[in-house]
């Protein structure tokens, strides 16, 4: 596999096998030294025309304890300012001879075009609405941490789905690996059509709370939001927030997921997101590992 586009590059088998070369980065992670020369002499650039914490901290943590070299690239300080295209830029980070780039972008389909263009290795961080691969990834791992299994599960992913490339990534996977989706959301939330998704649709919360195994919330995507989706955010928490009363009709063992950014207090209760059945901190942990096997699949010995 050359590059990490969509979850669908990877299928249930490489999703799997993902998962496999995670056991052993996570055990990587755990050691005093956390670091392996796997990816000595290899170079990884992050280029996030987006902003990002989580995302492109983990790619650039994992990297360096593959041992890569790790070029981050700010758009605000580069000749994109001046003018510079896309493909212009990227065909400039190519020529100097880096292994991977790592791109998250504001329109759908970027990663595709950059991969079209340069010899490395291209992961997708994120392509507006469309797909954030890695996210799915980690999101897999991190349930399987504590369900031995996806088959059969039954997710619900509630919030913003119209505006979320993580929800994109995350139906293709979790069903991938067996997984009953459930998109919870008030209409104006959803995307126009739903045709071909393998999922199932409430507008009810309450209804769909108790019968959940996974709950995955979803960030309120202001900045994506070009019209008045919603009476108000009051309106919306009321609705579909995951308050402290809500929580209480989930089942003893229910996971509570969220891929971060947060907004607390709206699309999750504050005190919510700190119950011990939060995952929210572990799939950041596991993020690391998650994308030191992706890497290690693209660039090292995994290469194929
Ligand atoms: C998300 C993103 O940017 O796609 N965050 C992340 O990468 N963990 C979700 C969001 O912005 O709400």
């Amino acid at each position: 596999m050359k590059h990490l586009l969509s979850v669908e590059d990877l299928g249930a088998d490489g999703i799997e096998e993902v998962m496999r070369l995670t056991d052993s980065f996570v055990e990587v992670s755990g050691r005093a030294i956390p670091k392996v020369p796997t990816l000595r002499g290899r170079t990884v650039v992050s280029l996030f025309y987006e902003e990002s914490t989580r995302t492109r901290l983990s790619f650039e943590t994992a990297a360096k304890r593959l041992s890569a070299d790790t070029m981050n690239f700010s758009i605000a300080t580069s000749s994109v300012k001046k003018g510079e295209s896309l493909r212009d830029t990227v065909q400039t980070i190519d020529a100097m001879g880096v292994d991977a780039i790592i791109v998250r972008h504001a329109s759908a389909g970027v990663p595709w075009q950059v991969a079209s263009w340069v010899d490395a290795s291209v992961i997708n961080a994120g392509d507006g609405w469309h797909e954030h691969p890695t996210q799915a990834l980690l999101d897999c791992y991190t349930i399987r941490e504590r369900v031995s299994s996806l088959a059969g599960l039954r997710i619900a992913i509630v919030g913003d789905v119209k505006h979320s490339r993580v929800a994109r990534s995350d139906v293709l996977a979790f069903t991938a690996l067996g997984a009953d989706v459930t998109l919870v959301a008030p209409p104006t939330l959803l995307p126009p059509s739903l045709a071909g998704w393998p999922v199932e649709v409430s507008h009810d919360v309450d209804d769909v709370l108790p019968k959940a195994d996974v709950v995955y919330l979803l960030r309120m995507q202001r900045e994506r939001q070009t019209e008045a989706l919603l009476p108000s955010l009051r309106e919306y928490t009321a609705r579909f927030g995951l308050t402290r009363e809500r929580a209480r009709l989930l089942a003893d063992d229910a996971l509570v997921m969220h891929p971060g950014p947060m907004n607390r207090g709206v699309e999750i209760a504050a005190e919510v997101a700190d119950l011990p059945r939060s995952v929210i901190t572990r799939q950041v942990a596991n993020g690391v590992a998650v994308r030191m096997a992706v890497l290690f699949l693209l660039l090292g010995a995994g290469r194929r």
